[in-house]
């Protein structure tokens, strides 16, 4: 039967997509939190270690699993054993269901603040509008109060774009929507960069920004951090790189593609890091306060801090907030959509079902989903959530990838299949980091994570709704396992495991 995967179009489109997925809120509003909350510029030494120990093998790891195997990650995981499937099923369930439904929402969020850019409607205190007057926050995680209709609207916008991207071949959605989307965000950051060091006492925040604070480094969280902001933010361990790089031609050149989507995901990130401290910077200048008092972590910095900043500018002040929040919006868009791709494509894979049905399915069910977070208590469930899925959910994905790929799948062959498709090559040292050392610091820090989780309630929750956070992970885990246990469409799994050598690895 002949293969009927769909393609991407050029190695071009395919790189613009996994950039836009790897570059998302996380870029610019998790890791200049991240950065500012574990020591400033001495962040940056855990950052590139993680990048060189888990993020580049990982990304060769997926890329080159997906490749060989011609499939989403349950279909790539089923052709090493039924046991694995659960995985592979398991990473896209999990971001789909966790972390898309928040993630959704803040894109909404940012849809929101881009229109009150315009007039600034969020006056002069931005946090009490924030929290108050934006979101109606309630007491606690207990309380989940009304939904907010603005946060809901908005947030079935973000759906809508998501579906009517998703919905076409690969090729003629995401592919197309990336290839704009992409060149767009990057020239609008360089806008916002360059305008942001004009500002008077931008070198103050920029110095803020990169000066490290060696201290920190002895601390464990600020390793975990940046760990674990290197997983979300290249999208290692959702299962989106495996189906991306199923669509690959048979000359792919995979250890290009997978040097190139780290390295560029990363140094986004940095650069726009510049964009919000010289902001900062400036702030921090007008208001007469140090740097270190104006800085607030989490949505605060990009929904309190960024928009008191904005207000502040002596000139085009709306212009600049419009700017901000699109390019949010268009990472948040360009990301989420992969999400949708990686469970999509897992879908049709095993059951064979139409892919406009799989599509829409998803995103009513998504945007369901999401309107948990639209509620007035729907802030502490973010938190909660992503405690869960980013200290847990992700590193033990990743954890158990190098595990299966390392031991039960051989790696030299796996390396061969990589080598054979690219100009540029990996030797045996990516089998030992995929083997020994990636698996070895993520275990540490799942470890460290259950250690300090059963030490001290996180953020003071109650016990009840932390309970209710782990064991949503749990149910989907359980959903995992009974989907695996289902059987494959008729010959899909047979027929797509020889489309490219995948018999060679097993
Ligand atoms: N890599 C994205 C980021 O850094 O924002 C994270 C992401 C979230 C990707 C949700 C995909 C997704 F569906």
């Amino acid at each position: 039967m002949p293969n009927t995967r769909d393609r991407w179009n050029s190695q071009v489109g395919f790189l613009f997509a996994a950039v836009g997925s790897a570059i998302g809120l996380g870029n610019i509003w998790r890791f200049s939190y991240m950065c500012h909350d574990n020591g400033g510029g001495a962040f940056l030494v855990p950052y590139f270690v993680a990048l060189l120990a888990a993020g580049i093998p990982l990304m060769l790891l997926e890329y080159g699993f997906g490749h060989s195997r011609a499939g989403s990650a349950p279909l790539s995981f089923a052709k090493v054993g039924q046991k694995s499937e659960v995985l592979g099923w398991f990473m896209p369930v999990m971001v789909m269901f966790v972390i898309m439904l928040y993630y959704s929402v803040v894109i909404a969020w940012c849809l929101n603040y881009l229109v009150f850019s315009f007039d600034l409607s969020w006056g002069a205190d931005t946090e009490s509008f924030f929290y108050n007057n934006f979101l109606k926050l309630s007491e606690g995680p207990g309380q989940l109060g009304d939904v907010r209709l603005p946060i809901l609207l908005s947030s079935l916008v973000v759906w809508f774009i998501i579906w009517i991207i998703c919905f076409k071949k690969v090729s003629h959605g995401i592919e197309r929507a990336c290839k704009i989307f992409m060149p767009t965000l990057f020239l609008l950051t360089a806008v916002l960069v360059i305008w942001g060091l004009q500002l008077d006492g931008a070198t103050e925040g920029l110095r803020y920004y990169l000066r490290p604070d060696w201290s920190r480094l002895k601390e464990w969280k600020v390793w975990n951090d940046a760990f674990g902001q290197m997983f979300f933010s290249l999208s290692l361990g959702f299962g989106i790189m495996i189906a991306y790089a199923s669509y690959l031609p048979k000359r792919a050149n995979i250890v290009g593609n997978a040097y190139l989507t780290s390295v560029i995901n990363c140094g986004y990130s940095f650069f726009a890091g510049f964009a919000v401290f010289s902001v900062l910077g400036y702030m921090a200048q007008v208001s007469g306060v140090p740097i270190k008092d104006v800085v607030a972590g989490g949505p605060g910095l990009a929904f309190v801090v960024y928009p008191r900043a904005i207000s502040l500018l002596p000139a085009f002040n709306s212009l600049f907030g419009v700017l901000f929040f699109l390019i949010l919006v268009i990472a948040g868009i360009s990301s989420g959509i992969s999400i949708i791709e990686a469970l999509g494509s897992a879908i049709q894979d095993k059951f064979s079902i139409n892919r406009f049905r799989v599509i829409t399915l998803l995103c009513v069910t998504g945007f369901l989903g999401s309107l948990l977070f639209c509620l007035q208590g729907g802030l502490y469930w973010l938190d909660i959530l992503d405690h869960y899925s980013n200290n847990y959910g992700l590193v033990a994905a990743g954890f158990l990838e190098c595990l299966i790929v390392g031991w039960a799948v051989k790696t030299h062959l796996l390396r061969k299949h990589i080598n054979d498709s690219s100009t540029l090559k990996i030797n045996r040292i990516w089998d030992f980091s995929i083997k020994v050392i990636t698996p070895l610091i993520l275990g540490s820090f799942l470890v460290g994570a259950l250690y300090h989780e059963f030490a001290e309630r996180y953020e003071g929750y109650a016990i009840k709704y932390l309970v209710i956070g782990a064991g949503w992970l749990l149910f989907l885990l359980a959903a995992a396992v009974f989907i695996s246990r289902l059987p494959w469409r008729a010959g899909s799994l047979k027929r797509e495991h020889s489309s490219r050598g995948g018999k060679l690895l097993t």
